[in-house]
C-alpha cells in the first residue's frame, strides 16, 4: 500500500495545478509516475519550469536533481523556451558561493542570451534553477540532463562552443 504523502501546497491558485495533482493522486504519488506527471504539467502549462519541477519532486518524493535530469533529457519535454540543447545552472546558495553566478554570466556572454532564453538558432536554452539537490557537487550545472559536478568555466565554455559555434551573434 502506497503511503499518502503529507500534502505539498500547490504553487499557486492556478487551477491547472489541480490537474497535475489529480494525475499524481491517480498514480498513488508513486515515483514511477514521474514522466506521466511531467506530461500533464507540459500539457497544462505548455512547458516545464523550476516551480513545476520542484512541486512534482516534493510531491512524488524524488530528488530534484533527478527530476531536472528527466525533464531535460527527454526531447518531448520543453523547459521554457525549448532549444536543441539545454543548460541548467544552479543559482542556489551552495552553488552561488562556489561561483555559479559567474558561470551563468560567462554562459550568457558566450551565447548572447539571458537565463530563460534560447539562442536565435534554437541550439541552446539557458535555464536558471534554485538548489537542485546536488550541493556537494557545487557549482552544479545540468547539461542535456547530465549533472556536471564542480562545473569548470573552461569545460562548460568548450561544450557550449561545440553547440553554438564561435559566431553566435
Ligand atoms: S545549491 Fe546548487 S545544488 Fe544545491
Amino acid at each position: 500500500m502506497q503511503p499518502y504523502p503529507e500534502s505539498v501546497p500547490l504553487p499557486s491558485a492556478d487551477k491547472r495545478w489541480k490537474l497535475v495533482e489529480a494525475t499524481m493522486r491517480r498514480h498513488g504519488y508513486k515515483a514511477s509516475a514521474l514522466i506521466e506527471v511531467l506530461h500533464t504539467v507540459q500539457e497544462s502549462f505548455g512547458y516545464l519550469d523550476d516551480t513545476s519541477l520542484r512541486f512534482v519532486a516534493s510531491s512524488l518524493r524524488i530528488p530534484i536533481s533527478k527530476v531536472f535530469g528527466v525533464a531535460t533529457y527527454y526531447h518531448f519535454f520543453s523547459m521554457k523556451p525549448p532549444g536543441e540543447h539545454t543548460c541548467v545552472v544552479c543559482l542556489g546558495t551552495g552553488c552561488y558561493v562556489k561561483g555559479s553566478g559567474e558561470l551563468m554570466k560567462m554562459i550568457e556572454r558566450e551565447a548572447h542570451i539571458c537565463a530563460g532564453e534560447t539562442t536565435p538558432d534554437g541550439k541552446l536554452s539557458l535555464v536558471a534553477a534554485r538548489c537542485i539537490g546536488s550541493c556537494s557537487l557545487a557549482p552544479a550545472v545540468v547539461i542535456d540532463g547530465e549533472v556536471i559536478p564542480r562545473a569548470q568555466a573552461n569545460a562548460v565554455q568548450e561544450q557550449l562552443r561545440r553547440w553554438i559555434g564561435h559566431d553566435s551573434r
